[in-house]
């Protein structure tokens, strides 16, 4: 699709359920056009039509950020589509003891957040520096700043994410291509039963709507914020993760983040 519009176009990873279909909500309200991608077509196309009704062009686009080569082959499918708006947030976790997960879990969990994200932003971001304009979002989370037990490899993928969004922000300084990290805490999606745990009482207790995620995390793209941590009481807690002794704060990310 070339945009027939004048509008921005926002291409949203994982965008048949919660936080990224929050944000494509989001970023039709602020005048987008849409490219949705996720395997679950049907959900996207529910979407899409609530979309439309805000006036956005929505195309949808299938694909499984999994399977090796599947970032390049719906990078194939946007053909010369100029895309403004990268929002790189199709992710997922695994819960439980690291020896007791699957090493195809495992795979899939780096798959999908580490090789996908990486590759679709570095084949959309040479169209944005020649027009030097654009955005890439990179949905991390809070436990990005803390090593998470029984979440180790989710969490060790976020502060991957995290690490390389900084990083560019800073390398594209000047361009005129500008990315943020967005870093939700505990979001009421369907993350946790894919995940295979349910929340804990802390993460219970300070739960966001994905709404919610989404609107923090618009306002921090319009700002050009680099990093976006979703709401006052995760701001601390990331605080307090970044900067603790991790002698106190990893027996307690065990007892509180995610379960055995
Ligand atoms: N919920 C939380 O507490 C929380 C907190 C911090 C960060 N986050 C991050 O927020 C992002 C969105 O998660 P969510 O909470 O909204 O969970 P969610 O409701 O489970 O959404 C995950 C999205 O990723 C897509 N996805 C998963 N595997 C995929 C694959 N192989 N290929 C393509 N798309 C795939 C899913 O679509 P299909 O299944 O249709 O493919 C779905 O649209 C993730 O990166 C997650 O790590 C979540």
């Amino acid at each position: 699709m070339q945009s027939s519009s004048n509008r921005p176009l926002a291409l949203v990873t994982g965008a048949s359920s919660g936080i990224g279909a929050a944000l494509a909500r989001e970023l039709a309200r602020h005048g987008h056009d849409l490219v949705l991608s996720a395997r679950r077509r049907e959900p996207m196309e529910t979407l899409a039509a609530e979309l439309r009704r805000f006036g956005a062009e929505v195309r949808i686009v299938p694909a499984d950020l999994a399977a090796p080569g599947g970032a390049a082959a719906l990078v194939a499918k946007l053909g010369e589509t100029a895309v403004d708006v990268l929002i790189n947030n199709a992710g997922l976790g695994a819960n439980g003891p690291f020896a007791r997960i699957a090493a195809a879990r495992h795979d899939e969990i780096m798959q999908v957040n580490i090789v996908a994200l990486t590759e679709l932003t570095q084949a959309l971001l040479p169209g944005m520096l020649a027009r030097r304009r654009g955005t890439i979002v990179l949905v991390s989370s809070t436990a990005s700043f803390l090593p998470c037990p029984n979440m180790a490899v989710y969490a060790a993928s976020k502060a991957y994410i995290r690490h390389l969004g900084e990083a560019l922000a800073q390398e594209l300084k000047g361009t005129g291509v500008a990315v943020n990290v967005l870093c939700p805490g505990a979001t009421a999606t369907e993350f946790f039963a894919i995940a295979g745990g349910v929340p804990t009482g802390l993460q219970k207790n300070r739960m966001m709507s994905a709404d919610k995620v989404a609107r923090i995390g618009y306002a921090g793209l319009a700002r050009g914020a680099r990093v976006t941590v979703a709401g006052w009481i995760n701001r601390v807690l990331a605080f307090v993760a970044s900067h603790g002794p991790h002698a106190v704060t990893l027996p307690l990310a065990q007892r509180t983040l995610a379960q055995d």
